[in-house]
């Protein structure tokens, strides 16, 4: 068999049931940040964007890994299929949406990062939440993982320019311009503070 594909039939069962968990998730996240605007009269997100990991781009990930293209392995090793990305204003909507996902009865947590206590290296900066999102079929119950990004508009800010320069020098990324991205990193990481210390000032006058 061709090591760069997966059983077709049994990628197209897969895909269909990661589908059926995107539906569920949003829906559940539709409803948890609906609440949460009607008991505290305001919304903490600006927008969410929803997307399922192509074949190819799975594939590449698997290869990236070093493991080889199985669907077992993409099931086991491939914690993004389902991505989820909220854009929230400030740093306190993160950690009120963080918080509302947590409470989640529906989602169980299976790991977090907090890149915004501890960023990576290159500057990013954004919670993640891998969670697990059941789906409830005729005859038995399948749960399967999704990626949430949570992040500020300024952090998107960033993330979506790193992800431009990326691409662009897919190899590696010149030093200098490594370093002027981590700058800007600490840039935005101080705006944020600005901008949530005047919205708390604004919000006590
Ligand atoms: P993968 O990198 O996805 O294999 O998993 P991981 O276990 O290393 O998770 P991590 O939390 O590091 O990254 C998951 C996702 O976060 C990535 O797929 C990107 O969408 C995003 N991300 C992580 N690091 C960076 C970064 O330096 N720049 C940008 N733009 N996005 C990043
Ligand atoms: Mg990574």
């Amino acid at each position: 068999m061709d090591n760069n594909l997966f059983d077709k039939a049994k990628m197209d069962e897969l895909m269909i049931k990661y589908n059926f968990a995107l539906q569920s998730l949003k829906t559940e996240l539709n409803i948890l940040i609906k609440e949460f605007e009607f008991n505290n009269k305001y919304n903490p997100v600006e927008h969410m964007k929803f997307r399922i990991k192509s074949e190819k781009s799975a594939i590449q990930k698997l290869k990236r890994k070093g493991y080889d293209v199985t669907i077992k392995n993409l099931v086991l090793h491939v914690h993004d299929m389902i991505g989820i990305r909220i854009v929230c204003s400030f740093i306190s909507d993160v950690y009120d949406i963080v918080h509302v996902i947590k409470n989640s009865k529906i989602f169980k947590i299976k790991s977090e990062k907090n890149y915004i206590e501890n960023p990576k290296d290159t500057g990013y900066i954004s919670y993640h939440l891998i969670v697990i999102v059941p789906i409830y079929l005729n005859n038995n119950i399948e749960y399967y993982e999704a990626e949430i990004q949570i992040r500020t508009v300024a952090m998107d800010f960033w993330a979506s320019l790193d992800h431009k320069i990326q691409y662009k020098f897919p190899n590696a990324i010149p030093n200098e311009v490594k370093e002027e991205l981590y700058n800007c990193s600490l840039v935005i990481k101080e705006l944020d503070q600005k901008m949530h210390k005047l919205n708390e000032k604004v919000n006590s006058l």
